[in-house]
């Protein structure tokens, strides 16, 4: 497998940053880059031709889902990432002792996106140790420009190192430097996107990654009430609308397709036995999808359904067990006072 790594050993002697301001490149491997375009045909091809008709959520984050994904950050509906970051800004300084037990850190982020709460756990880890090296990893090269420039400003001791790629296709990490842990940040309850059986193997790749004394944050959202749930993933002012029905703009741009985005309405149901959201985009009429770049023809029937996401949610010591089964010892766990959301941390032994 490729190593997506760039000039930042240069700078790196012994664990400490040397002085170096100079801006890292993003790390976008030409052969990382055709791949993905790759991927998103195969993944548009297979899940339309598909029965149930599905397309899978990582599809979502293309510059303007990325975008639309910040906005429902903030809506008042959607609970998670202020929930979450409520817990940070609590326990940033206790997460970052407990990984580092007194050795420096390297902070890996997976997912990173615009890297938001992250900053409290950058700064938090500034505090202890002084300079610190951040690799966000995320498919998103443009969410990974934009966080490397503001965390660069707001956070002079990080130096951020971009890493464009899929981690679900294993992960790539080198050693930490002597006397060097790394923590693995994998927050926003990502983790939830995938089934039970793949999140079972993201978690096993992360593990295969690091090397004892190294650890990950597992951030995932807790089961509650349906009402709360179902208001989450379907806002007032429709900006989760607007996230879902990009994916249908997308294609039409990447592919040439003509989906007609005003005849598919979002639709959200909580499924308690799954213990998930799910997410679908549902077509209002008999319609046919026209995809010359994929050489499709593609026939809805009238209330057919395009599965986009699921999200699923956890009850209270799931995510530790999860860990456990991936290989880490669970360290600790932190939750608001709601108890809606949990931060896990599971340690490589
Ligand atoms: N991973 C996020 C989540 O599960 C993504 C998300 C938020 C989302 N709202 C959505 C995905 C609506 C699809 C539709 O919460």
């Amino acid at each position: 497998m490729a190593v997506f790594w760039n000039s930042t050993r240069e700078i790196v002697t012994g664990g400490a940053v040397a002085a170096s301001k100079k801006r890292m490149a993003i790390t976008v491997l030409p052969i990382a880059e055709a791949r993905i375009s790759e991927r998103v045909a195969t993944a548009v091809r297979n899940g339309l031709a598909s029965s149930p008709k599905r397309l899978p959520p990582w599809l979502f984050y293309d510059e303007a889902g990325s975008r639309l994904f910040e906005q429902i950050t903030e809506i008042p509906e959607y609970y998670l990432t202020r929930t979450e970051r409520a817990i940070l800004s609590a326990d940033a300084g206790a997460m970052i002792a407990r990984a580092a037990a007194g050795e420096r850190l390297r902070i890996t982020e997976l997912g990173a996106g615009s890297a938001d709460k992250t900053r409290l756990l950058l700064a938090a880890a500034v505090r202890r140790q002084g300079p610190v090296i951040y690799e966000p990893v995320d498919v998103s090269a443009t969410a990974l420009a934009e966080a490397q420039v503001r965390l660069e400003r707001e956070l002079p001791d990080v130096m951020v190192a971009p890493q464009v790629m899929d981690y679900t296709e294993g992960l790539a990490l080198d050693r930490p430097a002597p006397g060097e842990r790394r923590l693995v940040l994998y927050i926003g309850s990502s983790i939830g996107n995938f089934e039970p059986e793949e999140s079972a193997q993201v978690l096993r790749g992360i593990r295969a990654a690091l090397s004892p004394g190294d650890s990950l944050l597992l951030g995932v959202d807790l089961v509650k009430s349906p009402d709360i749930l179902l208001a989450a993933y379907d806002d007032a002012e429709g900006v989760t609308a607007s996230f879902n029905g990009n994916l249908l703009v997308r294609i039409n741009r990447e592919f040439g397709a003509d989906f007609d985005t005003t005849a598919f309405a979002h639709r959200a149901v909580w499924n308690a036995s799954a213990s998930r959201m799910e997410i679908y985009l549902k077509s209002c009429k008999a319609q046919t999808v026209q995809i010359p770049a994929l050489d499709m023809t593609v026939e809805f029937g009238r209330c057919e359904c395009i599965h986009t996401e699921n999200s699923y949610k956890y009850q209270p010591g799931q995510a530790e067990s999860m860990l456990v089964d991936a290989g880490f010892m669970p360290n600790a766990t932190w939750n608001d006072r709601r108890g809606w959301f949990a931060v896990c941390l599971g340690r490589v032994e």
